[in-house]
């Protein structure tokens, strides 16, 4: 043991002797390469007679793993002297702290998306998208809001001309889905929506999660536990929560879920549901007296605004770090 660690250590002076990588790789070679004078030592064990073999095995082995690590230090130091050497030729100054580099990160708005993605997947549901650009028979005549319907004034939406807007809603992948899809069906469509109104609750274009279910015995009860569920897990905290009766064209019976805000003291609408209408199951062919659907809207924004206090939608558009930041 006293002679390897004699030989490691006459070994170790050669290497920190070596002025360039050149040379280190020379020695490296000299000692480990195919020829060198370990490697034929390692060869050589299997003619020694076996009381010797084991130590001096160990010993080779002692050499072999020192010399790896001693060049490795040895290269690392000799490739930063020159790195030194070229930036002190070039002027640059190493030690000066460097440029404060900004990470980005993912928008709370599509973090939100992404998990409540996540919810509805593990209960079956395929994740679909829909064009933004819609024409008036999937916003509004299919889903049971004829030309005269009062709720299309309602909705202040924005036409390119008669026919074509940006959609209202992201209830008209509802028509476009059964149209290509026979039951069952089990979707979530999220994406942008558009209206012409602006407040510190409104904004010109905010995001919704449609959802849609048609099976053959969904029912009114189902579509509560999915609501109430899914609104556990998004706000990771008992709210309360209220069913209210509400009306849409294309559902019925219809609801409108309200949380109680503590800090605003006042009922919050946050998503609109119902059982899927029989006209609209009509319009895509689809039997009701076998198959019933139930579908649901979520507001993005004013679930986020819930969840951390947040007073003006249009903070979420501004791209203010400080608002960024804090959803890292
Ligand atoms: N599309 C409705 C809106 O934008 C929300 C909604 C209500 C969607 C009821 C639904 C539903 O699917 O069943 O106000």
């Amino acid at each position: 043991m006293n002679n390897t660690k004699k030989y490691v250590k006459k070994i170790i002076s050669k290497i920190n002797k070596c002025v360039n990588i050149k040379e280190l790789n020379n020695l490296k070679l000299k000692y480990l390469g195919k020829n060198g004078s370990i490697t034929k030592k390692i060869k050589n064990l299997k003619n020694i007679n076996i009381n010797q073999r084991k130590e001096l095995s160990i010993s080779i082995n002692i050499i072999k793993k020192n010399i790896i690590k001693f060049i490795f230090i040895k290269k690392n130091k000799l490739i930063n002297l020159k790195q030194n050497k070229l930036s002190f030729k070039n002027n640059i100054d190493i030690t000066l702290s460097s440029k404060n580099i900004l990470s980005g990160s993912i928008h709370i708005i599509n973090k939100s998306i992404n998990k409540i993605q996540k919810f509805f997947s593990n209960l079956g549901c395929e994740i679909l998208f829909g064009p933004e650009i819609e024409n008036d028979y999937y916003n509004f005549d299919s889903l049971n809001i004829n030309k005269d319907h009062p709720s299309r004034n309602s909705h202040d939406t924005f036409w390119f001309n008669k026919n074509f807007l940006l959609r209202t809603q992201t209830s008209s992948m509802q028509i476009r889905t059964m149209e290509i899809k026979k039951p069952p069906i089990r979707i979530i469509v999220p994406g942008k929506v558009y209206r012409n109104d602006s407040s510190l609750t409104h904004s010109p274009m905010f995001h919704q999660i449609e959802g849609l279910i048609v099976e053959k015995s969904i029912n009114f009860s189902n579509l509560k536990w999915i609501i109430k569920n899914f609104l556990f897990n998004f706000f990771k905290k008992k709210y309360k929560i209220r069913f209210r009766n509400s009306y849409f064209p294309f559902t019925t019976p219809s609801a409108e879920i309200d949380i109680f805000h503590v800090k605003y003291n006042k009922w919050l609408e946050v998503l609109g549901c119902g059982m899927v209408h029989p006209i609209v199951l009509k319009n895509v062919n689809i039997n009701s007296k076998i198959y019933s659907g139930c579908a649901f809207g979520i507001g993005i924004e004013r679930l986020i605004m819930l969840k951390y206090n947040l007073f003006n939608i249009r903070s979420f558009f501004k791209n203010d770090f400080r608002l960024l930041k804090q959803f890292k």
